[in-house]
Protein backbone atom coordinates (compact mmCIF):
# COMPACT_ATOMS: atom_id res chain seq x y z
CA UNK A 1 0.00 0.00 0.00
CA UNK A 2 1.02 3.65 -0.32
CA UNK A 3 1.13 5.03 2.93
CA UNK A 4 1.01 8.55 3.69
CA UNK A 5 2.92 9.69 6.87
CA UNK A 6 2.66 13.02 8.55
CA UNK A 7 5.70 13.74 11.11
CA UNK A 8 7.47 10.70 9.60
CA UNK A 9 10.67 12.32 10.64
CA UNK A 10 9.85 12.42 14.02
CA UNK A 11 10.46 10.29 16.83
CA UNK A 12 7.16 7.64 16.60
CA UNK A 13 6.90 8.51 12.89
CA UNK A 14 10.78 8.07 11.80
CA UNK A 15 10.13 4.05 13.61
CA UNK A 16 6.71 3.37 12.11
CA UNK A 17 8.33 4.69 8.31
CA UNK A 18 10.99 1.54 8.92
CA UNK A 19 8.37 -1.20 9.87
CA UNK A 20 6.16 -0.25 6.94
CA UNK A 21 9.02 -0.26 4.26
CA UNK A 22 10.32 -2.96 5.59
CA UNK A 23 6.69 -4.73 5.90
CA UNK A 24 6.76 -3.71 1.95
CA UNK A 25 4.61 -0.50 1.91
CA UNK A 26 5.56 2.43 0.05
CA UNK A 27 6.15 5.63 2.29
CA UNK A 28 5.44 9.25 1.29
CA UNK A 29 6.62 11.56 4.01
CA UNK A 30 5.38 15.01 5.05
CA UNK A 31 7.07 17.03 7.91
CA UNK A 32 8.16 20.03 8.45
CA UNK A 33 11.01 19.33 10.76
CA UNK A 34 9.76 22.10 13.00
CA UNK A 35 10.75 19.51 15.59
CA UNK A 36 12.42 16.98 13.76
CA UNK A 37 15.25 16.56 11.59
CA UNK A 38 15.73 15.47 7.65
CA UNK A 39 19.08 13.42 9.20
CA UNK A 40 15.94 10.99 10.46
CA UNK A 41 14.73 10.18 6.85
CA UNK A 42 18.60 9.84 5.85
CA UNK A 43 18.77 7.08 8.33
CA UNK A 44 15.35 5.28 7.97
CA UNK A 45 16.84 5.03 4.21
CA UNK A 46 20.29 3.16 5.70
CA UNK A 47 18.12 0.93 7.93
CA UNK A 48 15.27 -0.24 5.23
CA UNK A 49 17.50 0.20 2.61
CA UNK A 50 14.65 1.32 0.52
CA UNK A 51 14.01 4.86 -0.73
CA UNK A 52 11.21 6.69 -0.09
CA UNK A 53 9.32 10.32 -0.87
CA UNK A 54 9.72 12.98 1.51
CA UNK A 55 8.28 16.87 1.87
CA UNK A 56 8.75 19.50 3.44
CA UNK A 57 5.14 21.21 4.12
CA UNK A 58 2.92 22.14 6.89
CA UNK A 59 -0.50 20.15 7.28
CA UNK A 60 -1.85 23.37 7.31
CA UNK A 61 -0.41 25.08 3.92
CA UNK A 62 -3.48 23.33 1.75
CA UNK A 63 -1.90 24.08 -1.92
CA UNK A 64 1.80 22.53 -0.90
CA UNK A 65 -0.49 19.41 1.10
CA UNK A 66 -2.50 18.91 -2.14
CA UNK A 67 0.21 18.86 -4.59
CA UNK A 68 1.57 15.64 -2.32
CA UNK A 69 -1.94 14.10 -3.03
CA UNK A 70 -1.95 14.77 -6.18
CA UNK A 71 1.95 13.49 -7.07
CA UNK A 72 1.34 10.37 -5.28
CA UNK A 73 -1.02 7.83 -4.47
CA UNK A 74 -2.47 7.27 -0.83
CA UNK A 75 -4.05 4.39 0.64
CA UNK A 76 -4.20 5.58 3.99
CA UNK A 77 -2.90 8.19 6.36
CA UNK A 78 -0.87 7.77 9.46
CA UNK A 79 -1.25 11.26 11.00
CA UNK A 80 1.59 11.55 13.78
CA UNK A 81 2.49 15.55 13.40
CA UNK A 82 1.70 17.82 16.14
CA UNK A 83 3.38 19.52 18.85
CA UNK A 84 3.38 17.40 22.10
CA UNK A 85 5.07 19.38 25.12
CA UNK A 86 2.14 20.27 27.99
CA UNK A 87 4.10 22.91 29.81
CA UNK A 88 4.69 24.67 26.65
CA UNK A 89 0.62 23.95 25.65
CA UNK A 90 -0.14 25.47 28.96
CA UNK A 91 1.87 29.48 27.86
CA UNK A 92 1.16 28.53 23.88
CA UNK A 93 -2.62 27.67 23.37
CA UNK A 94 -3.55 29.30 20.34
CA UNK A 95 -0.27 27.55 18.70
CA UNK A 96 -0.95 24.06 19.97
CA UNK A 97 -4.81 24.51 18.41
CA UNK A 98 -3.66 26.31 15.16
CA UNK A 99 -1.06 23.46 14.79
CA UNK A 100 -2.70 19.77 15.65
CA UNK A 101 -6.35 21.15 15.32
CA UNK A 102 -6.09 23.05 12.20
CA UNK A 103 -3.35 21.57 10.45
CA UNK A 104 -5.35 18.09 10.60
CA UNK A 105 -8.89 19.94 9.85
CA UNK A 106 -6.68 20.57 6.41
CA UNK A 107 -5.43 16.77 5.96
CA UNK A 108 -8.73 15.54 6.36
CA UNK A 109 -10.31 17.96 3.85
CA UNK A 110 -7.32 16.96 1.59
CA UNK A 111 -7.90 13.10 2.11
CA UNK A 112 -11.21 13.51 1.46
CA UNK A 113 -11.14 15.71 -1.58
CA UNK A 114 -8.56 13.17 -3.02
CA UNK A 115 -10.93 9.94 -1.77
CA UNK A 116 -8.72 8.78 0.80
CA UNK A 117 -10.68 7.96 3.89
CA UNK A 118 -8.40 5.48 5.70
CA UNK A 119 -6.85 6.98 8.86
CA UNK A 120 -4.65 5.86 11.87
CA UNK A 121 -4.51 8.92 14.13
CA UNK A 122 -1.81 9.39 16.86
CA UNK A 123 -4.00 10.35 20.32
CA UNK A 124 -2.19 10.06 23.94
CA UNK A 125 -3.35 8.62 26.96
CA UNK A 126 -3.33 12.43 27.93
CA UNK A 127 -6.93 12.82 26.83
CA UNK A 128 -8.00 10.66 29.94
CA UNK A 129 -6.64 13.50 32.38
CA UNK A 130 -6.48 12.61 35.84
CA UNK A 131 -8.76 9.38 36.06
CA UNK A 132 -8.86 6.93 39.00
CA UNK A 133 -9.86 4.32 36.71
CA UNK A 134 -6.59 2.97 36.64
CA UNK A 135 -5.72 0.57 34.45
CA UNK A 136 -7.34 2.92 31.96
CA UNK A 137 -9.42 0.99 29.38
CA UNK A 138 -10.93 3.07 26.22
CA UNK A 139 -14.65 3.21 28.06
CA UNK A 140 -13.09 5.97 30.50
CA UNK A 141 -14.44 9.01 29.86
CA UNK A 142 -12.02 12.09 28.43
CA UNK A 143 -11.10 14.82 30.34
CA UNK A 144 -7.97 16.17 29.18
CA UNK A 145 -6.24 18.73 31.68
CA UNK A 146 -4.61 20.84 29.45
CA UNK A 147 -4.18 22.13 25.61
CA UNK A 148 -2.09 19.48 24.50
CA UNK A 149 -4.38 16.76 25.72
CA UNK A 150 -7.36 19.07 24.33
CA UNK A 151 -6.04 19.67 21.12
CA UNK A 152 -5.52 15.91 20.93
CA UNK A 153 -9.39 14.93 22.17
CA UNK A 154 -10.69 17.94 20.19
CA UNK A 155 -9.75 16.18 16.70
CA UNK A 156 -10.69 12.67 18.08
CA UNK A 157 -14.04 14.27 18.04
CA UNK A 158 -13.43 15.99 15.03
CA UNK A 159 -12.83 12.36 13.57
CA UNK A 160 -15.64 11.15 14.96
CA UNK A 161 -18.05 13.40 13.85
CA UNK A 162 -16.62 13.13 10.29
CA UNK A 163 -17.48 9.55 10.48
CA UNK A 164 -21.08 9.93 11.30
CA UNK A 165 -20.97 12.41 8.77
CA UNK A 166 -19.83 10.01 5.81
CA UNK A 167 -19.67 5.78 7.49
CA UNK A 168 -17.32 4.90 4.41
CA UNK A 169 -14.17 6.28 6.85
CA UNK A 170 -11.74 3.56 7.98
CA UNK A 171 -10.24 5.22 11.26
CA UNK A 172 -8.44 3.71 13.97
CA UNK A 173 -7.71 6.07 16.81
CA UNK A 174 -4.47 4.91 19.01
CA UNK A 175 -3.92 6.69 22.08
CA UNK A 176 -0.49 6.18 23.33
CA UNK A 177 1.02 5.60 26.85
CA UNK A 178 4.63 6.57 27.46
CA UNK A 179 6.57 5.55 24.70
CA UNK A 180 10.48 5.18 24.91
CA UNK A 181 13.05 3.03 23.56
CA UNK A 182 14.83 2.87 20.26
CA UNK A 183 15.52 1.21 16.88
CA UNK A 184 17.75 -1.60 17.90
CA UNK A 185 20.08 -0.46 15.23
CA UNK A 186 20.65 2.76 17.44
CA UNK A 187 20.49 4.75 14.19
CA UNK A 188 16.84 6.13 15.08
CA UNK A 189 15.75 7.43 17.97
CA UNK A 190 14.06 10.58 20.47
CA UNK A 191 15.94 13.54 20.16
CA UNK A 192 14.14 16.16 22.03
CA UNK A 193 14.72 19.92 21.42
CA UNK A 194 16.78 21.52 24.76
CA UNK A 195 15.88 20.10 28.02
CA UNK A 196 13.77 16.91 28.20
CA UNK A 197 10.60 17.11 29.94
CA UNK A 198 10.21 12.95 29.23
CA UNK A 199 11.72 10.96 31.84
CA UNK A 200 13.68 8.25 29.56
CA UNK A 201 15.32 11.23 27.74
CA UNK A 202 16.32 12.89 30.97
CA UNK A 203 17.76 9.77 32.24
CA UNK A 204 19.50 8.90 29.18
CA UNK A 205 21.39 12.50 29.20
CA UNK A 206 22.31 12.28 32.55
CA UNK A 207 23.95 8.60 31.83
CA UNK A 208 25.59 9.68 28.82
CA UNK A 209 27.12 12.90 31.33
CA UNK A 210 25.26 15.56 29.43
CA UNK A 211 23.07 16.64 32.74
CA UNK A 212 24.40 15.98 36.13
CA UNK A 213 21.76 14.51 38.20
CA UNK A 214 18.08 13.26 37.53
CA UNK A 215 15.72 15.46 39.79
CA UNK A 216 12.49 13.00 40.66
CA UNK A 217 9.43 14.75 40.66
CA UNK A 218 8.06 13.46 44.17
CA UNK A 219 8.78 10.36 46.10
CA UNK A 220 5.47 11.22 48.13
CA UNK A 221 2.64 8.87 45.79
CA UNK A 222 0.53 6.65 46.94
CA UNK A 223 2.75 4.11 44.58
CA UNK A 224 4.93 1.25 45.55
CA UNK A 225 8.05 3.19 46.28
CA UNK A 226 6.58 6.58 46.34
CA UNK A 227 7.57 7.89 42.85
CA UNK A 228 4.87 7.72 40.12
CA UNK A 229 4.07 4.85 37.75
CA UNK A 230 3.68 4.63 34.18
CA UNK A 231 2.94 2.15 31.30
CA UNK A 232 6.14 2.94 29.27
CA UNK A 233 5.89 1.05 26.56
CA UNK A 234 9.02 0.54 23.52
CA UNK A 235 8.58 2.64 20.36
CA UNK A 236 8.69 -0.52 17.96
CA UNK A 237 5.98 -2.20 19.58
CA UNK A 238 3.76 0.94 19.16
CA UNK A 239 4.70 0.88 15.70
CA UNK A 240 3.61 -2.60 15.24
CA UNK A 241 0.39 -1.62 16.67
CA UNK A 242 0.16 0.61 13.99
CA UNK A 243 0.92 -2.09 11.16
CA UNK A 244 -1.82 -4.12 13.00
CA UNK A 245 -4.49 -0.50 12.86
CA UNK A 246 -3.88 -0.75 9.40
CA UNK A 247 -4.50 -4.65 8.95
CA UNK A 248 -7.98 -3.41 11.09
CA UNK A 249 -8.47 -1.06 8.18
CA UNK A 250 -8.28 -2.75 5.67
CA UNK A 251 -11.05 -5.11 7.05
CA UNK A 252 -14.19 -2.47 6.87
CA UNK A 253 -15.15 1.18 7.52
CA UNK A 254 -15.72 1.98 11.17
CA UNK A 255 -14.29 4.59 13.93
CA UNK A 256 -12.30 2.51 16.39
CA UNK A 257 -10.38 3.66 19.74
CA UNK A 258 -7.33 1.57 21.40
CA UNK A 259 -4.95 1.98 24.05
CA UNK A 260 -1.37 0.86 22.81
CA UNK A 261 0.35 0.30 26.17
CA UNK A 262 1.78 -3.44 27.80
CA UNK A 263 -0.71 -2.65 31.11
CA UNK A 264 2.49 -3.34 33.37
CA UNK A 265 3.40 -0.31 35.61
CA UNK A 266 7.11 0.98 36.37
CA UNK A 267 7.97 3.84 39.07
CA UNK A 268 10.44 6.30 38.16
CA UNK A 269 12.62 4.39 40.47
CA UNK A 270 12.88 1.05 38.91
CA UNK A 271 13.20 2.63 35.42
CA UNK A 272 16.44 4.24 37.00
CA UNK A 273 17.57 1.16 38.38
CA UNK A 274 16.71 -0.81 34.77
CA UNK A 275 18.58 2.12 33.47
CA UNK A 276 21.64 1.86 35.24
CA UNK A 277 22.17 -2.12 34.68
CA UNK A 278 21.57 -1.60 31.28
CA UNK A 279 24.16 1.54 30.95
CA UNK A 280 26.45 0.50 33.84
CA UNK A 281 26.27 3.88 34.54
CA UNK A 282 25.19 5.22 37.98
CA UNK A 283 21.87 7.84 37.15
CA UNK A 284 22.91 10.06 40.30
CA UNK A 285 19.35 11.58 41.71
CA UNK A 286 17.55 13.85 43.71
CA UNK A 287 14.02 14.42 45.11
CA UNK A 288 12.44 17.32 44.16
CA UNK A 289 8.53 18.44 44.71
CA UNK A 290 5.74 17.09 42.98
CA UNK A 291 5.35 18.24 39.23
CA UNK A 292 2.43 20.23 38.81
CA UNK A 293 -0.15 17.97 36.86
CA UNK A 294 1.29 15.00 37.53
CA UNK A 295 -0.73 11.92 38.42
CA UNK A 296 0.27 8.82 40.61
CA UNK A 297 -0.05 6.12 38.39
CA UNK A 298 -0.98 5.69 35.09
CA UNK A 299 -1.24 2.32 33.13
CA UNK A 300 -3.41 1.10 30.02
CA UNK A 301 -5.62 -1.64 30.04
CA UNK A 302 -4.86 -3.17 26.41
CA UNK A 303 -7.05 -5.89 25.91
CA UNK A 304 -9.35 -4.15 23.67
CA UNK A 305 -6.01 -4.19 21.23
CA UNK A 306 -5.26 -7.78 22.09
CA UNK A 307 -8.36 -8.82 20.94
CA UNK A 308 -9.60 -6.76 18.29
CA UNK A 309 -5.95 -6.04 16.88
CA UNK A 310 -4.17 -9.00 17.92
CA UNK A 311 -1.29 -7.10 18.85
CA UNK A 312 0.12 -7.23 22.08
CA UNK A 313 3.70 -5.32 23.38
CA UNK A 314 6.31 -8.19 23.74
CA UNK A 315 9.51 -5.70 24.77
CA UNK A 316 10.13 -4.98 28.69
CA UNK A 317 11.92 -2.60 30.35
CA UNK A 318 15.22 -3.54 29.95
CA UNK A 319 14.84 -3.69 26.30
CA UNK A 320 13.71 -0.38 26.54
CA UNK A 321 16.67 0.69 28.27
CA UNK A 322 19.64 -0.57 26.08
CA UNK A 323 17.83 0.40 23.39
CA UNK A 324 17.64 4.00 24.77
CA UNK A 325 21.03 3.80 25.11
CA UNK A 326 22.51 2.00 22.07
CA UNK A 327 20.68 5.11 20.37
CA UNK A 328 22.11 8.19 23.18
CA UNK A 329 25.35 6.24 23.52
CA UNK A 330 26.24 6.13 19.64
CA UNK A 331 24.10 9.89 19.13
CA UNK A 332 25.22 11.79 22.17
CA UNK A 333 24.01 14.86 20.47
CA UNK A 334 20.72 13.29 18.78
CA UNK A 335 20.61 14.04 15.01
CA UNK A 336 22.83 17.12 16.02
CA UNK A 337 19.83 20.16 15.31
CA UNK A 338 20.33 21.63 18.80
CA UNK A 339 24.00 23.06 17.59
C1 LIG B 1 4.04 13.44 29.77
C2 LIG B 1 2.93 14.43 29.57
C3 LIG B 1 1.84 13.78 28.74
C4 LIG B 1 2.41 13.34 27.40
C5 LIG B 1 3.62 12.43 27.62
C6 LIG B 1 4.30 12.17 26.30
C7 LIG B 1 2.97 15.92 31.53
C8 LIG B 1 2.32 16.31 32.80
N1 LIG B 1 2.43 14.87 30.88
O1 LIG B 1 3.51 12.29 30.43
O2 LIG B 1 0.77 14.66 28.55
O3 LIG B 1 1.44 12.66 26.65
O4 LIG B 1 4.56 13.04 28.50
O5 LIG B 1 5.26 11.15 26.44
O6 LIG B 1 3.96 16.51 31.12
N2 LIG B 1 9.65 12.45 35.94
C9 LIG B 1 10.68 12.75 36.82
N3 LIG B 1 11.72 13.53 36.38
C10 LIG B 1 11.78 14.01 35.11
C11 LIG B 1 10.72 13.71 34.20
C12 LIG B 1 9.67 12.94 34.66
O7 LIG B 1 10.66 12.32 37.97
O8 LIG B 1 12.75 14.72 34.77
C13 LIG B 1 8.55 11.57 36.40
C14 LIG B 1 7.17 12.19 36.32
O9 LIG B 1 6.85 12.85 37.50
C15 LIG B 1 6.31 10.95 36.06
C16 LIG B 1 7.22 10.02 35.24
O10 LIG B 1 8.53 10.46 35.52
O11 LIG B 1 5.99 10.30 37.26
C17 LIG B 1 6.99 10.08 33.75
O12 LIG B 1 7.04 11.42 33.30
P1 LIG B 1 7.06 11.78 31.74
O13 LIG B 1 8.07 10.96 31.03
O14 LIG B 1 7.19 13.27 31.62
O15 LIG B 1 5.64 11.30 31.22
P2 LIG B 1 4.16 11.69 31.71
O16 LIG B 1 4.19 12.72 32.77
O17 LIG B 1 3.45 10.44 32.00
Amino acid sequence: MNILLTGGAGYIGSHACVVLLEAGHDVIVVDDFSNSSPEALVRIEGIAGKPFAHYRVHLADRPALRAVFEAHPVDAVMHFAGFKAVGESVEKPLLYYWNNVTGTTVLLETMADFGVRNIVFSSSATVYGDTDRVPTDELCPAAPTNPYGRSKWMIELMLQDLFRSDPSWHMAILRYFNPVGAHESGLIGEDPNGIPNNLVPYIAQVAVGKREWLRVFGNDYPTRDGTGIRDYIHVMDLVEGHLAALDKLAAGPGFDVYNLGTGKGTSVLEMVAAFESASARKIPYRILPRRPGDVAVSTADPTRAQRELHWQARRDIHDMSRDTWRWQMQNPDGYGRNG
